[in-house]
């Protein structure tokens, strides 16, 4: 037993110390100007993001009993939206209360990495690791993960507003040798056909996964066929030079109403000069590239698109069939390639590639799915036409994290160039609200 509890007190050790140093490492290119602007309502300032997912560790410590000494910084500001931690500040309020300040949040984050660690070791010695404060402390690591694709959603939507080329984000690292091995491969574009019959899905496996994916459950699936590769920018400007955003024949009704408001003619940063479709993004501005699987796109722009092509959206079932069920094996496998315990490189375009873009479409021959579907995790995450509902028999492990989201919120799958690799597989589920599209999200058609 005590050689189990030590495994586990290890890897968590190993991820809590992984994921804190990548979000030190996102950060400390910033300029203290840039690090306090809440560049959206959608986003918050990158202070508070490193802020909020220590004070998210610091409140696991306190249901624990653990005492912490923190008087001298204020910390009223950094409760996102938990009704049980009482005293919430409004979202688009975080921009207008930088604090605590960032050496404050430095501080504090340092403080904290040294009361987590403490308190694993001690867990450890004392052989007290109960499932309950095992789900926490990864919860509290996955949280902090999606708080790193989070800032770089705003890191992106901050610095598209200079119109200095240069004037941009600077990541810490850049890996585009990556990039020129993997893009070499191009692949057709075509469907695949996925047979039909009763799927189980959801999460089925030891390692972590957030209770919304479970219970795993049977749902029944008629035969259909999926691209096998996300909607690139080329297929996406066609959609945009037949009229795509003029005829309401493509739009649901709000969908249109959003259109006809904010005149959307392409998907959100794409602007027009001399004719050409461009973009700013973290290598300055540059014409949009047509074999590039679109991104930044609404729940409404995809679902028109899909309308356009005679097609429609996959429903998640659909997705995650598609992604994980191995014909050979008869069962599903965590990751589309497989069941290995984390991706890499070779297999998807995920956050730790640091490539900050994505791929051309029909890149990673290594991560395809059983049935042939490139790009399923990583690169670009993929909108579904299915509402985020809890699953039958939903039990939650953690209130207010997953549960109450469950309204008026689209699924997506399979996570973006921005998603940490520690953080996806098949059974994922991430949902937005139909007209966001600050999220780099875009999508694979079903028929
Ligand atoms: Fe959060």
């Amino acid at each position: 037993m005590t050689k189990v509890i030590n495994k586990v007190v290890e890897d968590l050790t190993s991820e809590f110390t992984e994921v804190r140093k990548l979000t030190d490492d996102l950060f400390k290119t910033l300029s203290i100007e840039d690090a306090v602007i809440q560049s959206d309502p959608f986003g918050s300032p990158p202070n508070w993001h490193i802020a909020h997912v220590t004070w998210f560790f610091h409140k696991i410590l306190l249901k624990y009993g653990e005492k912490l000494n923190l008087e001298n910084i204020n910390l009223d500001y950094l409760n996102s939206y938990y009704q049980k931690f009482e005293k919430i500040l409004p979202k688009n309020d975080r921009g207008k209360f930088p604090r605590p300040t960032v050496s404050e949040s430095l501080q504090y984050r340092k403080y904290l990495d040294k009361k987590v660690l403490l308190f694993l070791e001690k867990i450890e010695v004392s052989d007290s690791l109960t499932k309950e404060i095992q789900y926490d402390l990864r919860l509290a690591n996955q949280h902090e993960m999606q708080h790193q694709e989070l800032m770089v959603y705003d890191f992106q939507n901050y610095f598209e507003r200079f119109s200095d080329s240069n004037d941009t984000y600077h990541p810490f690292k850049i890996n585009d040798d990556i990039e020129k091995k993997i893009q070499n491969k191009r692949h057709s574009k075509e469907m695949v056909k996925i047979p039909g019959g009763i799927f189980e899905m959801g999460f089925c496996g030891d390692s972590f996964s957030y209770d919304n994916e479970l219970p795993d459950h049977k749902v029944y699936l008629y035969p259909y066929e999926i691209d096998s590769t996300p909607v690139s920018n080329g297929d996406f400007l066609n959609f945009i030079e037949e009229g795509g955003y003029e005829k309401y024949e493509y739009w649901l009704s709000d969908g249109w109403d959003i259109v006809q408001e904010f005149n959307w003619n392409s998907p959100l940063y794409w602007f027009k000069k001399d004719d050409v479709w461009m973009k700013k993004d973290f290598f300055g501005i540059s014409a949009i590239n047509p074999d590039q699987p679109v991104i930044n796109v609404s729940y409404y722009e995809a679902d028109a698109y899909a309308r356009w092509a005679k097609k429609r959206l996959p429903t998640e079932a659909e997705w995650e069939k598609a992604a994980s069920w191995n014909e050979d094996l008869k069962r599903k496998t965590i990751y589309p390639w497989g069941n290995e315990t984390l991706p890499t490189h070779e297999h998807a375009n995920l956050l730790e590639s640091f490539l900050w873009r994505p791929s051309f479409c029909g890149s990673y021959e290594e991560g395809k799915s059983f049935y042939g579907c490139y790009q399923m995790i990583g690169d670009v995450w993929e909108w579904t036409s299915s509402e985020y509902t809890l699953y039958p028999g939903f039990k939650s492990r953690f209130s207010e994290y997953t549960d109450k989201w469950a309204i008026n919120q689209k699924v997506l799958r399979g996570g973006s160039f921005a998603t940490p690799r520690r953080q996806i597989r098949n059974s994922y589920r991430n949902y937005f609200k139909p007209h966001e599209r600050i999220q780099f999200s875009g999508f694979r058609c079903a028929k």
